[in-house]
């Protein structure tokens, strides 16, 4: 009943394997919860995410936001990745791991003064501009310092991504890119201005998607917007949002399609696609392991405390997302009661999941929780005064410490 979390990650014997390390070893070496990533399965996903666009060889530039381990980006840049950075604190990082500013792109809505000033000064790819106001404060820059800077600007596209609410980006109720109209007149002003070089067109509707036809949607609304502006834009920047197969049910995003459907746009455009993967690339290679501290029985259910909490692994709580768990050693022997998965921080949405079929627990078993790969460590916090969890890269048979865990003495 328990399906493999993926290939680079299975059963064997009955525990829990990453590449050829049995997590059993982890736990006598290691303490939990810890979070566990394989290698190989984070090239396999570089490798199959530039095959499925490999007929226009994209720009690639890995979300930094979904995973900031210095180590996995080191890893990210030796395949050859660039970065989508939204604060300096991201841009610091991901020029530390070698990442070149050539491949770098700036996003979000509330860059400040000195940030811009950090990303104009290290030159990178491009500044994704999400107002006008920030436009006019790039332009007041670079004439300080008598420089054209090449930047883009977010189309809000008002598309629905069909994912979940809090996670959509481009709706005009959402906060990111700018209208059609702010658009034309932003475009105008960049075409008349000595400092600054317009160059490209980015969107992002939002993450998690898991239909390919709201980007169709996406890429009619840009097909329209360029022939108003009749402007050819070096890059056209779509963003990532790519979902993956939380479920293990089978739902998974059509690369095909995706594929076709740029295609079909690059014949009438001839730009450079950039893509921002976060997810896609980074989800499903790593699992968080945690140790049942106590478990309180309930009339009708268990409640299995465990010793990861909201604070390692927000997803459940923030958005109501599901991350399937399974025992670190399967037994068979199957209970009927119910289990809430929970953590010890006193708060009632300090909850993993709810389950109904699942083999009998008992105090100090090991379980995991699966692809929390993309905004697990990113996401972690300190919250109840917890240390965040040490971080661990498996390669074959090795094992390499990418975070220690924070000792107690460096947050008080
Ligand atoms: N580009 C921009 C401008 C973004 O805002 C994001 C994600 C990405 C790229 C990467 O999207 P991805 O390929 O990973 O879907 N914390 C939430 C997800 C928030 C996504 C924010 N923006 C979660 O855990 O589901």
């Amino acid at each position: 009943m328990y399906l493999k979390c993926q290939k680079k990650m299975k059963y064997i014997n009955n525990i829990f394997t990453v590449e050829k390390f049995r997590l059993t070893n982890v736990i006598k070496k290691f303490e939990t919860p810890i979070f566990c990533y394989s290698e190989k399965k984070i090239n396999e996903n570089i490798i199959k995410f530039k095959r499925n666009f490999k007929s226009f060889s994209p720009i690639i530039c890995f979300s930094t936001k979904s995973n900031c381990n210095l180590e996995i980006l080191k890893l990210i840049k030796r395949s050859g990745l660039g970065a989508d950075v939204v604060s300096k604190g991201e841009l610091m990082i991901a020029l530390k791991a070698g990442i070149t500013s050539k491949k770098i792109v700036f996003s979000g809505v509330g860059k400040t003064r000195s940030e811009l000033i950090y990303a104009i000064d290290k030159n990178i790819l491009l500044i994704n501009c999400e107002s006008k106001s920030e436009i006019l404060e790039i332009e007041s820059i670079a004439k300080s310092k008598k420089k054209k800077v090449n930047i883009g600007i977010r189309l809000n596209p008002n598309t629905d991504a069909k994912t979940i609410k809090q996670i959509s980006t481009g709706k005009k109720e959402n906060k990111f890119g700018v209208n059609e109209k702010t658009f034309l007149e932003a475009s105008k002003y960049i075409k008349n201005s000595k400092f600054l070089n317009l160059k490209c067109l980015s969107v992002h509707i939002g993450s998690q998607i898991l239909d390919h036809r709201p980007y169709q949607k996406m890429l009619n609304v840009l097909d329209k917007l360029i022939k108003k502006i009749n402007f050819n834009f070096e890059y056209i920047d779509l963003g990532g949002g790519m979902g993956i197969d939380y479920n293990k049910d089978n739902k998974k995003f059509n690369y095909k399609k995706y594929n076709q459907i740029i295609k079909k746009f690059l014949k009438r455009h001839k730009s450079k696609i950039i893509f921002e993967p976060g997810r896609s690339i980074i989800g499903d290679t790593a699992i968080l392991i945690s140790k049942i501290i106590y478990i309180k029985e309930n009339s009708k259910k268990d409640f299995i405390i465990l010793d990861a909490a909201m604070n390692d692994f927000m997803r459940p709580a923030l958005y109501g997302a599901k991350h399937k768990i399974i025992p670190l050693k399967k037994t068979n022997k199957m209970t009927k009661k119910s289990y809430d998965f929970v953590g010890p921080i006193c708060e009632t949405t300090d909850k993993f999941l709810t389950t109904n079929k699942f083999q009998k627990l008992n105090e100090k078993d090991y379980i995991i929780i699966c692809d929390v790969g993309a905004y697990g460590s990113s996401l972690s916090s300190n919250y109840n005064i917890r240390p965040k969890p040490a971080e661990i890269l498996i390669k074959g048979s090795k094992i390499n410490i990418i975070k220690k865990r924070q000792k107690l003495k460096e947050i008080i």
